[in-house]
């Protein structure tokens, strides 16, 4: 089958990766390739529905194997990558920061060798390098301002750090080599297939199964929260439209404290639970705080949205009862992402 293009996203198997593979997927004319090591947070059944799509492939590899990189450019001949893969959990980073460095640091420069090599000889046309960034690279605000494009880096975590360095290397690949990259740095996302360390879907399952809500310190931490729909849409617009060399702040214009949320969280599954108004908020426990704990987050999107169009389409209400109810409607998913199952479920599904 012949395809006008083709892309690879790497990290299609974890939360924002699925919704961006199926993001792409819908147009029949872009074959996507899928480049996913499935470590913990990599799931393959986040794409059940789109498996067995003729414009979809899947590719068990590491982004940090340079042979296993090469092969794929050789054998796919992409037009574009679109970087998701990493690691991308603030809390693992404080216990593991080399994990960090290997994926986020290595990781992204042995891609970006990878294209570099892959590309040069045609000059680059018509090919486009897009890393997916976070907007935990510029730091910590305190109650006032946000962060825009032109905000200054300051990572406080092993992760921001990590992802920061990523950034570094994308925009200096392009200033050095010439490589057309574009960039972008989101906030906070929610949403179905998210896993369950973070904080919206760690809250969600310990409603249900009636465990303690851990707080970290007094819960006055703010987040700036986007539907992970928004986002994927967002990746397509940037993708499509941003301008090489290029970043975009994306963000939901959606201040919450993490204290709120939950208690948000607790009025929204109470009532879908059918439990007594008040009950699950019970369960909140204020805990140790994490380490070096950025206050708040905040983005200014107005550039993505002046300059390519793009606005959040889905409120914070409908968002988290979509989310509630995708978490409630499949909770074999929920227990085989905790279990390690799905593991063994990549091995039945996908190896000879
Ligand atoms: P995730 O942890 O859910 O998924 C990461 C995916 O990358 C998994 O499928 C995993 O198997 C894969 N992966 C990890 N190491 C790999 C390696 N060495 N080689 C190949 N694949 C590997 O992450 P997410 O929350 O979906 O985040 C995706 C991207 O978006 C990350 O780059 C993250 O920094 C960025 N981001 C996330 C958020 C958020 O709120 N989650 C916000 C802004 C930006
Ligand atoms: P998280 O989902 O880990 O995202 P990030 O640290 O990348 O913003 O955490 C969101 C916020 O919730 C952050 O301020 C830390 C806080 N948090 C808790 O209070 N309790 C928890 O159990 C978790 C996982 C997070």
């Amino acid at each position: 089958m012949n395809f006008r293009e083709t892309l690879l996203i790497t990290g299609g198997a974890g939360f924002i990766g699925s919704h961006t593979v199926r993001r792409f997927l819908r147009n029949p004319q872009t074959r996507v390739v899928n480049v996913d090591a499935l470590t913990y947070a990599g799931n393959l059944e986040n794409l059940v529905d789109v498996a067995h799509a003729p414009n979809y492939v899947f590719e068990r590899v590491d982004i940090t194997d340079a042979a296993a990189v090469a092969r794929l450019f050789d054998q796919y001949r992409p037009d574009g990558v679109v970087h998701l893969a990493a690691e991308s959990h603030v809390d693992r980073s404080i216990a593991d920061p080399m994990a960090f460095v290997r994926t986020n640091v290595i990781g992204t420069v042995t891609l970006l060798n990878a294209a570099v090599a892959a590309w040069k000889a045609d000059g680059f046309a018509g090919k486009r390098f897009y890393h997916i960034s976070t907007d935990e690279v510029f730091g910590a605000l305190c109650a006032e301002g946000f962060f825009t494009e032109t905000t200054s880096y300051s990572p406080n975590s092993p992760y921001s750090a990590s992802k920061a360095a990523s950034d570094h290397f994308v925009r200096a690949y392009h200033e050095t080599y010439g490589l057309p990259v574009v960039l972008s740095n989101c906030s906070n996302n929610y949403g179905s297939h998210h896993f369950p360390e973070k904080l919206i879907p760690l809250m969600i399952h310990n409603i249900v199964e009636k465990k303690p809500l851990p707080i970290y310190g007094d819960g006055q931490y703010t987040r700036d929260w986007l539907f992970v729909e928004d986002h994927a849409t967002a990746i397509e617009t940037v993708y499509r439209s941003g301008a090489p060399g290029e970043t975009y702040c994306i963000g939901g214009w959606n201040e919450w404290t993490n204290l709120d949320l939950v208690h948000l969280l607790c009025a929204v599954m109470d009532e879908k639970l059918g439990r007594a108004a008040g009950e699950s908020a019970q369960l909140i426990t204020f805990v140790k705080d994490r380490p070096g704990h950025d206050k708040r987050y905040a983005i200014d999107a107005s550039k993505i949205e002046r300059e390519l169009g793009w606005k959040p389409s889905v409120t914070f209400e409908e968002g988290l009862a979509r989310t509630v109810d995708w978490y409630l409607n499949n909770p074999e998913w929920l227990a085989n992402v905790t279990s390690g199952a799905y593991q063994q479920y990549y091995e039945k599904q996908y190896l000879p």
